[in-house]
């Protein structure tokens, strides 16, 4: 008994129906009234009173086997019915619509930027987000004790003072220098790290493009001219730029440059706290000093830098107040974006 017992429990095992009505007709022969079980049932009723306890164990172990496997059986059955008239009974039924992604704004603001000065002969170069000083500081004429290198501001990696996240894009223009000779036209995005309290204004992660253009003879008129031009393209084609002076190491002369505000015309409002004028970057010519530090003759070749932070041009451009939104990844923010550009 207990062969026939393991040979059912087998056939019950390998079974497989490929209709719902091949199930039905395997249930009704093992668990119907005639069915096989109820045979061995009859049968175990004459047993040796000394084998029942065994028998009627593996009896019951068979019972349960089937009538699970039947049942899980045909749920499948039903199911794959269910699916195949669902999907052939109306042809002509619309498809389920794939919902459309959509651009992050600051991918938006820099593939526009890269586009636009891709016009004027840029190409984009880019470089690793971890650093050394040398790429980050000293090529670029940061003198030894300068701020910007403290613990502050600066993400370490390990204890190794060596291996750094940059915190500015411009490591790649000591990258693309030392390995091209000029004429040398560049455009720089990427990520920069800074160690920096989170606010509305400010995040320890953010974006910058940078821009590098040396050739011989390049003067300071043809940095005015390209970011005039940038900027009316970016900002539209009123858009006025001026030049304030400033300092950066790797500069010099340097200037910051403000753009008209687009959202008064330049009267004046909250936003351009009443000025007209909105900051958009940091320029200036390349500082001999690090044509020198790159191998390129600061005597015959001269060239213009630029920096600026994506996060800025996009709040400026699509008039967000508070940078955090850039990072959370709310739809209800990123939807907004969807007919731009
Ligand atoms: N690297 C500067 C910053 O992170 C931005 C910058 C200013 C880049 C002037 C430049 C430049 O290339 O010429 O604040």
């Amino acid at each position: 008994m207990t062969d026939k017992i393991n040979d059912l429990l087998r056939r019950v095992a390998e079974f497989s129906p490929r209709t719902a009505a091949d199930v039905e007709e395997f249930r009704i022969r093992i668990l119907g009234k005639k069915g096989e079980l109820n045979a061995l049932m009859e049968e175990f009723k004459s047993v040796a009173p000394e084998l029942k306890r065994e028998l009627g164990q593996q009896l019951n172990k068979l019972k349960s086997a089937a009538l699970e496997r039947i049942n899980a059986l045909r749920e499948e059955a039903q199911a794959a019915a269910a699916d195949s008239a669902a999907t052939l009974d109306d042809p002509t039924r619309p498809g389920t619509a794939a919902a459309l992604g959509t651009r992050h704004p600051i991918s938006l603001v820099r593939n526009q930027i890269v586009e636009v000065f891709a016009r004027l002969g840029y190409t984009v170069a880019e470089g690793p987000e971890i650093e050394d000083d040398w790429h980050v500081f000293s090529a670029l004429n940061f003198p030894p004790e300068h701020p910007a290198r403290d613990m502050q501001d600066t993400f370490f990696i390990e204890k190794n003072p060596d291996v750094l996240l940059r915190t500015h894009t411009s490591s790649i223009q000591v990258r693309t220098m030392t390995q091209q000779k000029p004429p040398i036209r560049v455009i720089c995005p990427g990520r920069v790290f800074r160690n920096e309290a989170i606010s509305y204004r400010a995040h320890c992660i953010f974006h910058q493009i940078e821009g590098l253009y040396v050739d011989e003879g390049v003067t300071f008129a043809d940095l005015k001219q390209s970011l005039l031009y940038f900027a009316r393209e970016v900002f539209g084609e009123t858009a006025r730029i001026r030049m304030r002076p400033s300092y950066f190491p790797f500069t010099e002369p340097s200037a910051e440059v403000d753009v008209s505000c687009n959202l008064c015309g330049g009267k004046g409002c909250n936003v351009c706290k009443g000025t007209g004028w909105l900051e958009i970057m940091g320029c200036g010519m390349v500082d001999p000093n690090v044509l020198e530090s790159c191998g390129i003759d600061s005597k015959k070749y001269s060239g213009f830098a630029f920096g600026m932070g994506i996060e800025r041009i996009a709040m400026l451009k699509y008039g967000v107040k508070d940078l955090r939104l850039y990072f959370e990844n709310d739809v209800r923010f990123l939807r907004q974006f969807e007919s731009a550009l």
